[in-house]
């Protein structure tokens, strides 16, 4: 049951031959009016773009009627602008797409057709405004049984000057990347008490029965057979159980070379537990399973766009939970790849989980290079903001591949240090190491601890929680998950030419 998403296609020649409500016109600083435009608002658009009430900054907005049946369906001009020609990135693209695409749905309208301006008929951009047009056209509004915002964007073309036939593949990628980025954010958007462990598991089922993704769960008996006293031990203060779900994509024919492993913080509910959290803003940790869900939607991705190397994905789901059985502070507990942990802080409770779905992707599912995503550290926010997350790992060419996909998929990553002396912080008296190692540098030593279980891998840690939620929306962001690390996670898979030796 993947998340409603319109219709894409492309389209060119004249624009009365274009199957949408509305064209949308992206226009640069200082842009002039294009003619055969200008022609359908019977001047209104030079008359407009002459004057100084639009002055095309990125994301402004403006409305031209076209005057009766000069456009076949249309009946609106949509003008979007873009800021400066020269500040036109992909992500940009996404952006003013995004900006469009949320304008037309609180017009009302249902359809849209996308004019890309000549030169930028480029599959990088075509990629790019079908993603935000898909980002665009998410329901938010769900539980709402009133004043239920806007109309469904039923259908979306791209209009481009020159042949479309280069482009499909592009449209395609975009579609794909960004319904599933969408998908993510619906699994994160949704309330602790809608998504538990079981249920987070069943969904992530259920949108991957129309992959070929072999896709499988295992319960508590199951994972504590594995001796998996990592995420049980987190799991006990609730009484919810937890689960373990893997993925796998297999390439037709594919045995050998890299097996990439996706590794996603579930944690459906974090309270803290026993070290539990203040009260105010605790209702945002209902995110704190944004990481698994950007893996679960990354997998279907790349599965749908035949990623060619084999991939797994883990996600580890919990509910983080003060319970008669909970763990206490000073409790020392000991995942499945042996090593024993004392758990100062209930609340370091993602690292733990990580640590057995990390030992699980490389011991049971093969996997040769390892990413993490986890909403992870509340330090993270206080280094990065909330624009950027940060990427740690070693050695350092797979941190960079890692980067370069952030780069194309438009998700920011920064890095931060990983040095061995940090990892003084984390000592324990008793066990092999604690879970916290104190305030400074708290994103670091919980990156340490999680290299602990990397196995000597290849292996990059991103912390999402700075990014993973929208607390100040933006014209191009609303409210509520972001869908951070979905595309770049996809990315890595669908082009390893950067990182992985050619396979035979
Ligand atoms: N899920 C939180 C991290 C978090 C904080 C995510 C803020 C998003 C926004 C994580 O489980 C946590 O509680 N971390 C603690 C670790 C500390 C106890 C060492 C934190 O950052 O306070
Ligand atoms: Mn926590
Ligand atoms: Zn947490």
């Amino acid at each position: 049951m993947p998340a409603a998403a319109p219709a894409f296609s492309l389209s060119s020649g004249a624009f009365a031959g274009v199957p949408a409500d509305v064209l949308v016109a992206f226009v640069p600083e200082g842009a002039g009016a294009d003619a055969q435009l200008d022609a359908l608002t019977g001047g209104a658009l030079a008359s407009l773009l002459g004057g100084t009430e639009l002055r095309r900054k990125a994301y402004e907005t403006a409305w031209l009627p076209i005057v009766a049946g000069k456009a076949g369906k249309a009946t609106r001009v949509l003008l979007v602008g873009t800021g400066k020609a020269d500040d036109l990135t992909t992500e940009r693209w996404r952006r003013v797409a995004i900006v469009a695409g949320i304008a037309v749905r609180q017009r009302r309208f249902g359809s849209l057709a996308c004019l890309l301006p000549a030169g930028h008929d480029r599959p990088d951009v075509v990629q790019a405004v079908v993603e935000g047009v898909a980002f665009s056209a998410i329901d938010l509004d769900t539980y709402k049984t009133a004043d239920r915002d806007t109309t469904p964007l039923a259908a979306a073309a791209i209009h481009v000057g020159a042949s479309t036939t280069a482009l499909s593949d592009a449209l395609k990628r975009g579609a794909v990347l960004g319904a599933a980025t969408n998908e993510a954010r619906l699994l994160a958007n949704e309330p602790g008490n809608v998504l538990t462990p079981k249920i987070f598991a069943e969904r992530a089922q259920a949108l991957c029965a129309d992959t070929s993704l072999e896709v499988r769960v295992l319960d508590e008996a199951a994972i504590k057979a594995l001796g998996m006293g990592l995420v049980i031990g987190v799991a006990q203060g609730s009484i919810e159980p937890p689960r373990l779900l893997t993925l796998a994509h297999t390439p037709k024919g594919v045995t050998t070379g890299p097996i990439l492993g996706l590794v996603g913080k579930g944690v459906t509910f974090d309270t803290g537990g026993i070290s539990i959290k203040p009260a105010e803003m605790m209702d945002r940790m209902k995110d704190d399973m944004s990481g698994g869900a950007a893996v679960i939607a990354a997998m279907r991705a790349l599965n749908q766009l035949n990623a060619p190397i084999r991939v797994v994905g883990v996600v580890a789901m919990v509910e983080n939970m003060p319970g008669g059985k909970a763990l206490k502070p000073g409790d020392v507990i000991r995942g499945a790849s042996g090593k024993t942990v004392e758990v100062l802080n209930t609340d370091a409770e993602g690292r733990l989980i990580l640590g057995d779905a990390l030992w699980y992707a490389r011991e049971k599912m093969g996997a040769t290079h390892l990413v993490d995503v986890a909403t992870l550290t509340g330090a993270c926010v206080v280094a990065l903001g909330r624009i950027t997350s940060a990427i740690f790992g070693t050695p350092e060419p797979w941190v960079d591949a890692v980067r370069k996909a952030g780069d194309v998929a438009g998700d920011r990553l920064w890095p931060l240090p990983l040095h061995e002396e940090y990892f003084e912080q984390l000592k324990s008296e008793i066990a092999d190491m604690a879970n916290v190692g104190g305030r400074p540098g708290g994103a670091i030593t919980a990156a340490l601890f999680l290299k602990e279980f990397a196995g000597g891998l290849p292996w990059a840690h991103l912390d999402v929680a700075g990014t993973a939620w929208v607390d100040d929306p933006k014209p191009y962001s609303p409210k509520g998950a972001s869908g951070v690390a979905v595309r770049t996670l996809a990315e890595l898979a669908l082009n390893p030419s950067g990182w992985a030796a050619p396979t035979a």
